[in-house]
């Protein structure tokens, strides 16, 4: 005892900041420390990684409202050894009395109706997602999985500094619902709701009960009966078109994961309407194409030919992506070797190519506004266990507290997963990102996601796991997933310094570099200005990135969670 105790201590005085402890069990990132805690106890009581992310994911739902929950959808990678990676696409729809034009007024999208109360929700489809995991590769019992989620309602999660910064930007929003005003907010001196103060305990009974019901009953209770009957009134009430049938018909849809490779490592990325996994794939493609012998990480040559095949990639996301589905997505032609080389040749190695150069979306105008700072309304969960099965889950209910609607007497919040659409083609979204006619919105029709759980196999045994990971951040989820990945693989950085790295983005539209200020030296930066790329500083995180991974000589694991947020990263000894 006395030795171990010494060893550890010895430990924690020699690790260079930014070494992770190692395991020799299971481990778990999240963007919260009780949704980490929820997938530990689930492993603790025998759960393998995918009881794990789900206790986790409808952990995070309920101490984390504002980014994620049952209201909402996501994806899920499963990578398990000896048996092929499953996709899970548990993504919303819209409804079925939607229409292409219905954010538009007078032929312009009308501010607000997109992202806040009725219109801008889309059909939930979480719960399906999450018990169609556990159904499926799951181990244990839904009570025992959905037992920390409960517990954590009823007890209430306390007010945060960034909770109240949180409801102060989508305080009018809040209060127009009732029932949000009544679960987030504080009634102030003056008698109207306000931002809680710090400490405030928030308890969420009714929550707590529809899972409950969720634990004994199943995905059924959002389908029919009285939460899915609330759910379409409170919607209804304020001027949406969500409809009973929605939620009976929606499903969660098993998908085969895009296979790729990056320096000899296996890749499993998410498939359409992701429209991430096709950036990696593509941007890892053009890198390894194009590095000259001798390649220096992080020189401006190389961050030049990122920055560039991030354009591309962005740019035909934006142009051939969409619900599967429903249109013609071309996903294996675009990571095709062939197509891969197309897009490396079409890079000038010492000049930027205005954004404006290629072809731009319908009706787009090219000047798209900025790319918003301070973004991560959605949450990752990554895990590996015991066994080597490893889940990367991310899951949101997109904008900050989503709709803002929470559906009377269930504490469901829901989405407002419809922003994720073109409003109108070429018209920016929340995140800047800027789509054309293929995600234009029709009914039951999934809109396209930049969500892009990852898993990367070791080189030495491609059957094991290396890294699973994903995060939050809209646009910079792909940039976040791709730089980690790098990070590890080129860099050989352990974990949580390949998370702690400042971070390079660019998404096509707005033609713009978003940098951390930690990102790059001055000198780095005035060559690539002198190349033509423009900057702009984000004192924000630029995504949260979520990861679990294994040692290949070792067998040790590791997680981090993004050193920019408060998430946490735990393990079994
Ligand atoms: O699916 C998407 O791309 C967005 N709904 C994700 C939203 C998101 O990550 C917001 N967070 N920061």
């Amino acid at each position: 005892m006395k030795r171990s105790a010494g060893v550890l201590l010895l430990l924690l005085l020699v690790l260079p900041a930014h070494a992770a402890r190692p395991y020799r069990g299971g481990v778990v990132a999240a963007a919260y420390p009780e949704a980490s805690g929820a997938a530990l106890e689930i492993l603790d009581r025998g759960g393998n990684a995918v009881d794990a992310a789900v206790a986790a994911a409808f952990a995070a739902g309920v101490v984390g409202p504002y980014h994620n929950g049952i209201g909402g959808g996501g994806f899920a990678l499963v990578a398990r050894p000896g048996k092929e990676t499953l996709a899970l696409d548990f993504r919303e729809v819209a409804p079925a009395a939607a229409t292409r034009d219905m954010f538009l007024r007078d032929g312009r999208p009308v501010p607000g109706l997109s992202t806040d109360g009725g219109l801008s929700v889309a059909v939930p489809n979480a719960v399906n997602g999450y018990l169609a995991l556990l159904e499926r590769a799951g181990s244990l019992p839904r009570p025992v999985v959905l037992a920390p989620a409960i517990r954590l309602a009823r007890a209430g999660f306390v007010v945060t500094p960034k909770y109240r910064q949180v409801v102060a930007q989508r305080l009018e929003c809040l209060r127009r619902s009732p029932e949000a005003a009544r679960t987030f907010l504080r009634l102030g001196p003056d008698g109207t709701p306000g931002v809680p103060p710090l400490g405030t305990r928030i308890r969420q009974p009714d929550l707590a009960r529809t899972l409950q019901r969720i634990a004994s009953e199943g995905a059924s209770v959002l389908r029919a009966g009285p939460v899915a009957r609330a759910i379409v009134q409170t919607v209804r009430e304020d001027g949406g078109i969500l409809s009973e049938e929605d939620l009976r018909s929606i499903q969660p849809r098993w998908r085969a994961p895009l296979q790729g490779s990056y320096r000899g490592h296996r890749l499993a990325v998410f498939p359409p309407p992701s429209g991430g996994g096709i950036i990696t794939l593509q941007t890892l493609g053009v890198l390894e194409r194009l590095r000259p012998e001798g390649w220096k990480r992080r020189d401006p040559t190389d961050l030049h030919l990122y920055l560039e095949a991030l354009r591309r990639a962005y740019f035909e996301r934006a142009q051939l992506v969409g619900d599967p589905g429903q249109v013609d997505v071309p996903a294996e032609r675009l990571i095709s070797p062939g197509h891969v080389a197309e897009l490396a040749a079409s890079i000038d190695p010492r000049h930027a190519t205005p954004s404006s150069a290629l072809q731009a979306a319908p009706g787009g105008t090219g000047s798209a506004g900025a790319s918003q700072p301070e973004q991560k309304h959605t949450t990752e969960v990554s895990v590996l266990d015991r066994a080597g099965t490893a889940v990367a889950l991310t899951t949101t209910i997109n904008g900050w507290f989503g709709s803002c609607l929470v559906a009377r007497g269930t504490g469901v919040l829901l989405n407002d997963e419809m922003d994720d659409f073109s409003v109108q083609p070429g018209v920016p979204n929340l995140y800047g990102l800027v789509f054309g006619e293929r995600n234009s919105i029709a009914p039951g029709r999934i809109p396209v996601s930049s969500m892009a759980p990852t898993v990367v196999f070791q080189e030495e045994h491609p059957d094991r796991v290396l890294l699973a990971l994903g995060a939050s951040g809209g646009a910079y989820i792909p940039t976040g997933v791709l730089q980690v990945l790098t990070n590890v693989v080129d860099g050989r950085l352990n974990l949580p310094a390949a998370l702690a790295a400042g971070r390079v983005h660019h998404q096509w539209m707005p033609d713009v570099v978003s940098v951390n200020p930690e990102a790059l030296d001055p000198p780095t930066r005035a060559a690539l200005e002198a190349m033509g790329h423009t900057f702009q500083v984000v004192d924000g995180p630029l995504g949260d990135v979520e990861a679990v991974m294994e040692d290949p000589r070792t067998g040790l694991r590791t997680a981090a969670s993004d050193p920019r947020n408060e998430g946490a990263a735990l393990g079994q000894p």
